[in-house]
């Protein structure tokens, strides 16, 4: 790894881990932090700031990870939507390098009885993070598994004690086109826009993002810090935020701005509400190649058993 002339880490592919080097690391990590702590009493790793490059310090949650196997590094930081970049699934890996992660500060704002603009240091500082590897489906019918390394963001927001009337949750990416030059083009109206109602915002699976297979978070995969929501569609899973804010009403958010026939609010992973233009019933896996066989797709990506309780009553046509 290495700095590049705009102060960005520079991951060359000879350096990225193998799949099977990282996961005897990560075992070995795990034990040294995690294991072996619980197994002394349930202790857990003194948080701290995580490095703004590098190796993160985490604890493996086997419980909310699949047991599948995740796809490469290189599936998962070539293969990318992040139109600030670019709308080609290769633009955000050839462009993002030199965008300025630090300093960054995230501006809380709305209903809490805690508002202002945090640096992102004291924004991670109390969280010790984990590694949980979740299945991540785009709306574009396409799939992989990945090893994020993040931490409740239900953890984060608890602190800002949100009031009776925060009903909901808006989160904004940064605006700077001469940082994100896909700005600078209306292909959707900008800064990106996502939002979850409350109760899914503080469900235990949204994790709010710093790293994937160990690392910190490739600046393509949206570093540095993003939302992850594994029953949802990829694009409620925004990237580079800035601002986070509680509403009482159900925020605007971007591709449901840009195509409300096409992109819900709710945006859950459903195989049997079609996207107006492509099913959703099967998926095709990142890294299977072409002629592999496509995979059916799940209810909620395969969470319904810790979400579908969520959504009881709602017609989820009407709601997609
Ligand atoms: N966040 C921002 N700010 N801009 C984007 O264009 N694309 C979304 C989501 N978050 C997007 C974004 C979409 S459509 C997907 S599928 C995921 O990011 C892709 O995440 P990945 O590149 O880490 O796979």
């Amino acid at each position: 790894m290495r700095k590049t002339d705009t102060g960005q880490t520079d991951i060359h592919p000879s350096e990225i881990t193998p799949a099977e080097v990282y996961f005897s690391r990560r075992a070995l990590m795990a034990g040294a932090l995690g294991l072996a702590a619980a197994q002394a009493g349930g202790l857990r790793p003194a948080s701290a700031t995580p490095p703004a490059s590098g190796l993160l310090p985490f604890t493996f949650d086997r419980r909310d990870s699949v047991a599948e196997a995740p796809n490469t590094f290189e599936d998962i930081s070539t293969y990318n939507n992040y139109y600030e970049f670019g709308t080609d699934k290769s633009d955000p890996a050839k462009y993002a390098g030199g965008l300025r992660t630090r300093p960054w500060n995230v501006t809380i704002g709305g209903a809490a009885e805690i508002t202002g603009t945090v640096p992102l240091e004291d924004i991670l500082k109390p969280h010790p993070l984990q590694e949980r590897i979740y299945r991540f489906r785009c709306v574009e019918a396409w799939s992989m598994v990945v090893p994020w390394v993040g931490f409740p963001l239900g953890d984060l927001l608890r602190r800002f004690k949100p009031t009776a009337n925060a009903k909901y949750v808006e989160f904004k990416t940064l605006y700077d086109p001469a940082q994100m030059p896909g700005q600078k083009v209306p292909v959707l109206s900008w800064p990106y826009v996502e939002g979850l109602r409350m109760d899914e915002a503080m469900h235990p699976l949204t994790l709010l993002v710093v790293g994937l297979y160990g690392k910190v978070l490739p600046n393509q995969n949206g570093a540095p810090l993003r939302l992850i929501v594994p029953w949802k569609y990829g694009f409620k899973s925004i990237k580079a935020i800035v601002g986070i804010r509680f509403t009482e009403t159900q925020p605007a958010t971007t591709w449901a701005g840009a195509a409300p026939n096409e992109y819900g609010f709710y945006a859950n992973v459903n195989p049997a509400v079609d996207h107006p233009r492509w099913s959703q019933a099967t998926e095709r896996r990142l890294g299977g190649g072409l002629f592999a066989p496509r995979i059916p797709t799940l209810p909620f990506n395969g969470y319904g058993p810790q979400v579908a309780a969520l959504y009881r009553g709602m017609d989820l046509r009407k709601y997609f």
